[in-house]
């Protein structure tokens, strides 16, 4: 049965309930993550507790959990995922008042949330053929850097990149592509890669940071730099990053192929890095299960 931790206890899903004046739910009053898990142990829980730390600072919000009452609350959530990949999702909101009001509460208690969910093999046409994508205006607010559940601007660009026949956007800010719906965004030119440096116009992406890394040990060159929407049309290959999605390259971006059309060397190269990656977080958790039994 699956559960679900609220507030301090691990509850079966159908009993998991908030109350209607919850502040998430009435004001979007809450951040979260998304971690990846891979046969039962987190990736990067960290950098994702980091962020967490840094979001729930940014609205104001005091850490409800320590980081080892986290660890152990994540791991606990973990043991139930056997050898399927999962993603541990983690909500804090402010928490539930007696009167809807805009003014933030002085005392508050937070309402926790945490669940898993099964992350879908990748789909192997995505390596083969890669995805499209549309650009669109971004119409989101100026602190893109804090995980913030209010993510309606996100799923209406989303919607709009289905009914064009895409399967995501990337948006535009002053001439800039910032990043995807969902996902952190590279592109290659000449040989280099590129992603956007991190500012309050986008989500500092633990993907994205990762691949950094592994482009910096495998010698391949990388630069943080603003990329223009001219970058954005006249780049060899485009990527979508995120902690789900992984690495999808971009093989038409609106009307234009982007590269010869298919998933290019540099997106192969890396996203075999990132396979390796995880295959070693894998291996990690078979070995842990067999010096346990
Ligand atoms: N989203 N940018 C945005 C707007 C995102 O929502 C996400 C991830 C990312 C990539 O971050 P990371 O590599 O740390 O997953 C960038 C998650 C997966 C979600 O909302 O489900």
């Amino acid at each position: 049965m699956e559960r679900v931790f609220l507030n301090g206890r691990f509850v079966p899903r159908e009993m998991a309930c908030v109350p209607v004046t919850d502040r998430g739910l009435l004001f979007g009053d809450s951040v979260y993550e998304v971690i990846p898990a891979y046969g039962g142990v987190p990736f990067r829980l960290a950098q994702h507790l980091d962020r967490l730390g840094r979001s729930l600072a940014a609205i104001r919000l005091e850490n409800p959990l320590s980081r080892a009452e986290w660890e152990s609350m994540i791991g606990e959530l973990c043991g139930d995922c056997g050898d399927l990949d999962r993603s541990i999702y983690i909500q804090v909101t402010r928490g539930a008042y007696p009167t809807r009001s805009h003014r933030i509460p002085a005392e508050v208690t937070p309402t926790v949330i945490a669940f898993s969910s099964a992350i879908p093999e990748r789909d192997p046409r995505i390596a083969r053929q890669g995805i499209r994508a549309i650009t669109l205006p971004d119409i989101r607010w100026h602190r893109c850097d804090i995980k913030a559940t209010t993510l309606l601007a996100n799923m209406l660009a989303q919607a709009e990149a289905v009914e064009k026949g895409a399967d995501d956007a990337i948006f535009i800010r002053d001439h800039l592509a910032t990043e995807g719906t969902a996902s952190n965004l590279f592109i290659a030119h000449e040989g280099q890669l590129a992603t956007p440096p991190n500012s309050d116009q986008l989500l500092p992406g633990v993907t994205r940071d990762l691949v950094l890394e592994l482009a910096r040990d495998a010698g391949v060159p990388c630069r943080e730099a603003a990329i223009t929407e001219q970058d954005l049309h006249r780049a060899e290959e485009i990527w979508l990053t995120s902690s789900t999605r992984e690495l999808a390259p971009v093989v038409r971006l609106n009307d234009e192929i982007v590269g010869d059309g298919s998933p290019g060397p540099l997106w192969q190269r890396m996203d075999q890095l990132f396979q390796a990656a995880k295959h070693r977080i894998r291996q990690r958790a078979r070995a842990r299960s067999e010096n346990q039994r």
